[in-house]
């Protein structure tokens, strides 16, 4: 990591940069893991979503400071990166930083397949893996449920001759909440990607109760709302009390009223800057809220 450069990134001044150590916002508290109910395998609980924010085509400067938030990313101490075929070169982008970084076997890869027929979606989630340079892939979803029953059908055999580890389906809206618990109730899954944040907590609700009694390893996308919920805290202060679960920050109070929640394997933000990923891995230190904590929370967020 360039300590200049993050420190660009991060807004620090002149002044203070003198002052401050290359990573201001990590602790030196070990990252929070959560177990892959299906296997054991543990997980650290904040990843890193591609969405947008990963999607720079072939700009060499915009490629340059993506791949210095990968690394500060995993600095951090992050491991779980998300991505999907929809989202235009992002797939393509993070594969070229992993290979120029030499990250690969400290990432733990996610992507998707997002198409529809048996063909189709073997074309394209062989098209991910050269894309994301891999032979192997940690976790493969079906995106926003498209085709599900035909791709999961693949997946289990890409599964048992080892090309991918877990398989499970995501969406975003609470509208297919209905349909994800039905599935989560009906197939063998590893895991469930679905929204869940302060702004969009219904997931909470249900879904995550479900995927507790069945085994299933749940991933929060949507975290900070798609980066809206940032203009609901925007020149507020924390309350005093949030010091007690160690929050720095606001996205650090959004991702800990998520992991209070101890079905959450995973929440994935997406961010572009080097700052952001430090601060998001961040949310997975320290104490956490409990569910008392987490209603005070929740409150404390509406009346904002
Ligand atoms: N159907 C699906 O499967 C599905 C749907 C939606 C999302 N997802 C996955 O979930 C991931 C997360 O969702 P999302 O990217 O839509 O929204 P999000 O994570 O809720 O919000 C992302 C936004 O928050 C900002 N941000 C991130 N960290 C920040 C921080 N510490 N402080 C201030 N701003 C911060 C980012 O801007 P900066 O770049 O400036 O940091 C970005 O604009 C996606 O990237 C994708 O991998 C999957």
């Amino acid at each position: 990591m360039n300590r200049r450069r993050f420190l660009r990134d991060s807004g620090a001044t002149a002044l203070g940069a003198a002052l401050l150590p290359a990573y201001t916002v990590s602790s030196a508290a070990p990252v929070l893991t959560r177990p892959i109910p299906s296997s054991g395998e543990r997980i650290p609980a904040v990843g890193l979503g591609t969405w947008q924010t990963f999607d720079v085509g072939t700009d060499r400067a915009l490629r340059e400071q993506r791949g210095e938030t990968l690394r500060a990313f995993v600095d951090a101490g992050g491991t779980v990166v998300d991505s999907s075929p929809m989202y235009g070169s992002s797939e393509r982008v993070v594969g070229d930083l992993v290979q120029a970084e030499g990250l690969r076997d400290r990432l733990w890869l996610a992507t998707k397949v997002w198409t529809s027929g048996e063909t189709a979606g073997v074309r394209q989630m062989t098209e991910s893996m050269a894309l994301l340079r891999t032979p192997r892939l940690e976790l493969m979803q079906v995106h926003n449920l498209l085709d599900w029953r035909t791709h999961l059908k693949t997946l289990r055999g890409w599964k048992e001759e080892g090309r991918v580890r877990y398989i499970g389906v995501t969406h975003y809206l609470a509208s297919a909440h209905d349909q994800v618990e039905r599935i989560v109730r009906e197939e063998r899954l590893d895991f469930v990607q679905l929204n869940l944040s302060l702004d969009e907590p219904e997931a909470a609700s249900r879904v995550l109760d479900t995927c507790a009694e069945r085994g299933v390893a749940f991933i929060a996308n949507r975290p900070f709302g798609g980066g809206g919920s940032f203009a609901r805290a925007r020149g507020k202060a924390l309350p005093t009390w949030a010091a007690d679960y160690d929050v720095q920050s606001w996205a650090q109070f959004m991702l800990k009223w998520i992991l209070s929640h101890e079905a959450v394997t995973c929440a994935i933000p997406g961010t572009s800057r080097a700052a952001h990923a430090v601060d998001n891995v961040g949310g997975a230190t320290g104490r956490l809220p409990d569910a008392r904590a987490r209603d005070r929370m929740a409150a404390a967020w509406r009346a904002l």
